[in-house]
């Protein structure tokens, strides 16, 4: 995939789709991180904002798998050196093709980009140690590492209990894991508020609006586009101006907007919206 392919206006829903369709399993995946990944951020106080970032963050975290042959990515057992550095590109294929698609998702590329680093320094793909990885990056690992001790895999291992996954993740704290987020973990599985062994969602606090407002997900990248100015306030004259496209044609994407969320008009849509705000800046 060119940097061009992913710069296109459909871009956005595009790539997501399109990682879910090359690899379901790893889509799944990511939704799961995400939830959970959102609630650590909860635990740590962290902002609205951040607790977005992290929740987009970790959707996205393996996109760069979309440049990983399908082969590599469902071996059974270790790979050789070439099929290992092909894997290895994902954290920073992934975090450039966030920055290829706006270089408003930043922040969120650079979570995507730090996912495989290691607390000791021995991870990939820059090496980095304790707290020069992104926050969000640390969180990120974490919460993809019990997801993946925890779920059966169709090319992997069998699923672990949550007990095994907390001692795995416990004697990993302070080499491969951030040694404050390890015990924020556990605390979300003794109080159920991850996706447990069977895959049931027990509970999950502190989830984002984008969890809240499902519908969000399913708008396309020109929607996404619309509503973003929408909620800065634009009027229709100036979101076509803005989009190159007709006053006519933004009034269609509204009108399919407001239908998905069951409003008639922007105020309303502006007031349910109005916690979650930076969600739509995010995509914007
Ligand atoms: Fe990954």
């Amino acid at each position: 995939m060119t940097p061009d392919a992913v710069t296109q206006p459909q871009s956005l829903p595009t790539l997501d789709g399109a990682a879910a369709i090359y690899d379901p399993d790893t889509a799944e995946h990511s939704l799961r991180t995400a939830h959970t990944s959102a609630s650590i951020a909860g635990l740590l106080n962290l902002s609205e904002q951040e607790i977005l970032t992290v929740w987009w963050a970790a959707m996205f975290h393996d996109v760069g798998k979309l440049t990983t042959r399908v082969e590599v990515l469902h071996q059974v057992g270790p790979l050789d050196e070439a099929d290992e550095l092909e894997l290895r590109a994902h954290p920073a294929v992934g975090g450039d093709l966030l920055l290829a698609v706006s270089p408003a998702l930043a922040p969120i590329a650079a979570a995507v980009r730090a996912h495989h680093e290691r607390w000791d320094g021995s991870g990939y793909p820059d090496g980095l140690k304790g707290d020069q990885i992104p926050l969000l990056g640390r969180i990120i690992a974490v919460a993809s590492k019990l997801d993946s001790l925890t779920r059966p895999r169709p090319y992997g291992p069998g699923a672990m209990s949550a007990a095994g996954a907390i001692d795995e993740l416990r004697r990993w704290s302070g080499r491969k894991f951030d040694p404050m987020i390890v015990p924020l973990v556990v605390e979300l599985c003794n109080n159920g508020r991850v996706v447990d062994a069977t895959g049931v969602l027990l509970s999950v606090q502190h989830l984002p609006e984008a969890v809240r407002f499902p519908q969000l997900s399913t708008l396309s990248a020109r929607q996404w586009e619309v509503l973003s100015h929408l909620m800065r306030g634009e009027r229709v004259r100036t979101i076509a101006d803005k989009l190159f496209v007709s006053e006519s044609t933004v009034r269609n994407h509204l009108s399919a907007i407001f239908e998905r969320f069951g409003v008639h008009s922007q105020a309303d849509l502006v007031a349910l919206l109005s916690g979650g705000d930076e969600v739509i800046t995010l995509k914007g």
